[in-house]
């Protein structure tokens, strides 16, 4: 009967079965999910990159619906969020849930790699997710961009303006690259269009693209700990890491607490501050873009705002630019800048602990003077700050070789 069963094709073992012999179903959820070991000291910080999941999902699901009633026409389009937001039936919350998303994105990402400055997450072997993460960043950032024109409100317009110029600056080829971001002479209806297309498919096609690669590569090495311990190098008998417990059910689990606690907080501001006192929805915006008219204060999203002061601190229209620049790129390198021989800040010296400190005053001042206008004791504040944004990197080699590390434990600390 069997043997009949097999020469006509008939399934054997159920439909498991059927899809493993066609497809490695069952062998890919063991080795990303279920036989997937990961420290069991995991603490608080090792929820974003899952919360990132989460936000992603937020966004591409709310973004199709967005779409289906958006005009991506510079006669339309500030027109048509308005009718999403009072006409289309649950529009408002739709909108809400896109534009707090946006926001939320940039906390859970910025807290994300944050963590990594905690426990060297960058260090050897997890260079390539960091490289690949910042990938992710950076087209976050012009995913973010290229989102904040569509809705064609003031600060959209003058945002971009602002933004777009600067591209200007480059020497030789900055007038022709302005033209191509823009594909006119000015912002105008064909740069509506453009940007809607790089923000509803390229960019997010790349970014679920960078974020499978983050996760295999994430896998393939194993993920690091707050102690900042290689726990492949202790296994039991069996082959599995002593201070590993498998990722499905005991991070998940884990993980869906953190999940709740986020979609509370995130329904809290949906709900009763979707623009955050201007921050997350900028007041600006709720006006349609008026070519003519400039608004007092041009400051983009609070998310861009630390490298903004970074921007305006320079008087120099180039090196401006350059300097911002810069800032972005240069946590790229922190595998490399960074020479301790422990990973984990819990074994690391005064001197990073300290730097790290200040570093982390610096980003968070930083981003309250790219809110504020750019004259007087602003000016001279955001020069300081940007110097010591700078030396968090550059002077990185020297410091981070010269801090005396605490030995590191054989066994990752965890109380039950
Ligand atoms: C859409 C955005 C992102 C998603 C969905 C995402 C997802 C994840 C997930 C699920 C993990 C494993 C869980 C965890 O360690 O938290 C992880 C780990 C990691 N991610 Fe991301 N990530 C994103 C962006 C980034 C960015 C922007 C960076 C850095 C520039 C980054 C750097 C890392 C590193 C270094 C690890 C390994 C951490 C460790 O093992 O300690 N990720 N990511």
């Amino acid at each position: 009967m069997a043997r009949i069963e097999a020469e006509v094709g008939k399934p054997q073992g159920g439909f498991v079965k059927w899809i493993d012999d066609r497809f490695p179903m069952t062998s890919t959820l063991k080795y990303h999910v279920t036989e997937y070991y990961a420290s069991k000291n995991f603490n608080m910080w090792y929820v974003f990159g899952v919360l990132a999941f989460v936000v992603l999902a937020i966004q591409l699901l709310t973004g199709i619906f967005l779409t289906m009633n958006y005009k991506p026409a510079a006669a339309d389009a500030f027109a048509s969020v308005e009718y999403i937001m009072r006409d289309v039936e649950w529009g408002w919350l739709i909108r809400y849930m896109h534009s707090t998303g946006a926001s939320f994105f940039f906390i859970v990402v910025y807290l994300h790699m944050y963590r990594a400055l905690l426990y060297g997450s960058y260090k050897k072997p997890r260079e390539l997710i960091w490289l690949i993460g910042m990938l992710i960043f950076l087209v976050l950032m012009a995913e973010a961009f290229a989102g904040y024109l569509l809705p064609w409100g003031q600060m959209s317009y003058w945002g971009a303006q602002v933004i777009i110029s600067l591209f200007g600056a480059i020497p030789w080829v900055g007038d022709a690259l302005v033209e191509i971001i823009r594909g006119d002479y000015s912002i105008s209806d064909i740069t509506l269009n453009r940007f809607f297309a790089l923000h509803v498919i390229l960019l997010p096609l790349v970014l679920i693209g960078l974020v499978f690669v983050h996760i295999v590569a994430l896998h393939e090495v194993g993920s690091n700990n707050p102690d900042g311990i290689d726990i492949k190098k202790n296994k039991d008998a069996s082959g599995k890491p002593v201070d590993g417990v498998a990722f499905h059910p005991y991070h998940t689990s884990k993980d869906l607490v953190a999940i709740i606690i986020f979609l509370m907080i995130f329904s809290a501001v949906v709900f009763f501050a979707p623009d955050m006192g201007g921050y997350f929805l900028e007041h600006a915006n709720f006006e349609p873009a008026n070519l003519t008219a400039t608004p007092e204060h041009i400051a983009p999203v609070w998310y861009f705002t630390p490298f903004y002061a970074i921007l305006r601190a320079v008087p120099d229209k180039l090196w401006g630019f350059i300097l911002f620049v810069t800032a972005v790129l240069l946590p790229v390198f922190l595998p490399w800048l960074d020479r301790s021989r422990v990973r984990s800040i819990r074994y690391r010296g005064w001197i990073y602990k300290s730097a790290l400190a200040v570093f982390t005053v610096t980003f968070l001042i930083l981003g309250w003077l790219g809110t504020m206008p750019a004259d007087g004791l602003y000016v001279l504040m955001a020069r300081i700050f940007s110097v010591l944004y700078f030396a968090f990197f550059l002077l990185m080699p020297y410091y981070t070789a010269i801090d005396k590390t605490k030995p590191v434990p054989d066994r990752v600390v965890y109380h039950g």
